[in-house]
């Protein structure tokens, strides 16, 4: 049931923080010690690990190219990030010394799944990020990390997207910890903050009101852009794909830094962009770099709304959905959330039906 809530989405928006906080539970220690005991594959295997190809389609795939960043800064180990449907028709460079790690919330994408099926004929260990318990990308995978974010209803991913994350952080503290790799300092403060994200989802979903008034001041709006760095940059991947889906509106999301690489010519008085700001704190230099970027932005009429820490000084920006204060690693666990209720607010100001949005079905087991 919907428990009193308008849609299966707003439910399971909703639910993020006690999602979050089964995907954690047990597995990260007071101390910040991570332990991954029911994950099937050795300790020996993971030591031996040279690269890691994450495959995943979708927003999953947002979820391991957030992923790579914490997997290369804190494991030094090499990622590439494929959607799933491209990887075995490009020769990939995968062997037995290679991760693959394959993430899906139904387990039964069926890209994904011939994507393991290869890896795993090359020879590499594969290891599946998944939310269904017993569907088959786990079965057929060497081993398995659930993300125990509950069913996840709506066509739409928002819960399970957020426990993916989640789940790789996790495993990348894991392998940091295992191999001694990484800032240990920087590591264990990581794990600390890990611990305390389900209290600051929670504080984002407070913000929910302020996002719906947005939206509905926006409702006949044809195009949005979403721009980011670093992790910042699929998240807004992310903020389009949902605003796509749910309320049909064109949108893309891409990187900050290519904005005047090209897409500044589709900059006319009006156009929306969505701005994922770098934490000013933690990353002054791209902070300060997105704040030009904001400037280019308004000086040919853009309109500006920006996501970013509470005090943010860009208060350039038309409207500044604000989200507690964090490092860059885990910045995508709470400025992924203004962008799904921001497109669920668009569409349920155009009257749309956010969780059965037309054309698309919730597991997509067709190549
Ligand atoms: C978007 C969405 C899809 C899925 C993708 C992968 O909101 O839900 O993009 O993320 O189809 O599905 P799974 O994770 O089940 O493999």
């Amino acid at each position: 049931t919907k428990d009193g809530h308008s849609s299966f989405m707003a439910k399971e928006i909703h639910e993020q923080p006690e999602a979050v906080r089964r995907t954690l539970s047990g597995r990260l220690g007071s101390d910040g010690a991570v332990s991954l005991g029911e994950l099937g594959i050795s300790d020996k295997a993971l030591a031996r690990i040279q690269k890691i190809v994450i495959v995943a389609c979708g927003t999953a795939s947002y979820g391991g190219q957030i992923a790579k960043y914490a997997l290369e800064r804190w494991c030094r180990i090499p990622v590439e990030v494929d959607l799933a449907h491209e990887f075995r028709y490009r020769s990939p460079l995968v062997d037995d010394r290679t991760l693959v790690i394959a993430i899906s919330q139904s387990g039964e994408t069926m890209d994904t799944l011939m994507a393991v099926r290869y890896a795993r004929e090359q020879g590499a260990t594969v290891l599946a990020i998944c939310n269904t318990v017993g569907a088959t990308i786990p079965r057929e995978a060497d081993g398995v990390l659930y993300t125990h974010a509950g069913p996840e209803v709506a066509v739409a991913s928002t819960k399970a997207f957020l426990t993916q994350v989640t789940a790789t952080l996790l495993l990348a503290l894991y392998l940091a910890q295992m191999r001694g790799s990484g800032d240990p300092t920087e590591i264990s403060a990581a794990a600390r903050e890990l611990a305390g994200i389900p209290g600051r989802v929670q504080s984002v979903l407070a913000g929910a009101g302020q996002i719906e008034a947005l939206a509905a001041s926006m409702a006949d709006v044809t195009s949005v852009l979403f721009i980011g760095r670093h992790v910042g940059h699929p998240v807004a991947m992310e903020g389009a794909l949902k605003l796509k889906e749910l309320a049909y509106i064109h949108a893309e999301g891409f990187a900050a830094g290519e904005l005047k690489h090209g897409p500044i010519a589709l900059i006319e008085p009006g156009q929306a962009v969505v701005v994922i700001m770098p934490s000013p704190a933690a990353s002054p230099v791209l902070h300060a770099k997105m704040m030009s970027t904001i400037q280019e932005i308004k000086a040919r009429g853009g309109r500006v709304i920006a996501v970013g820490e509470e005090g943010d000084a860009a208060t350039t920006a038309d409207a500044l959905l604000t989200v507690p204060a964090s490092s860059p690693l885990l910045a995508p666990l709470l400025t992924a959330i203004p962008l799904q209720l921001f497109a669920a607010s668009l569409a349920g100001a155009k009257g749309l039906d956010i969780d059965q949005p037309r054309n698309l079905a919730k597991s997509v087991t067709v190549e």
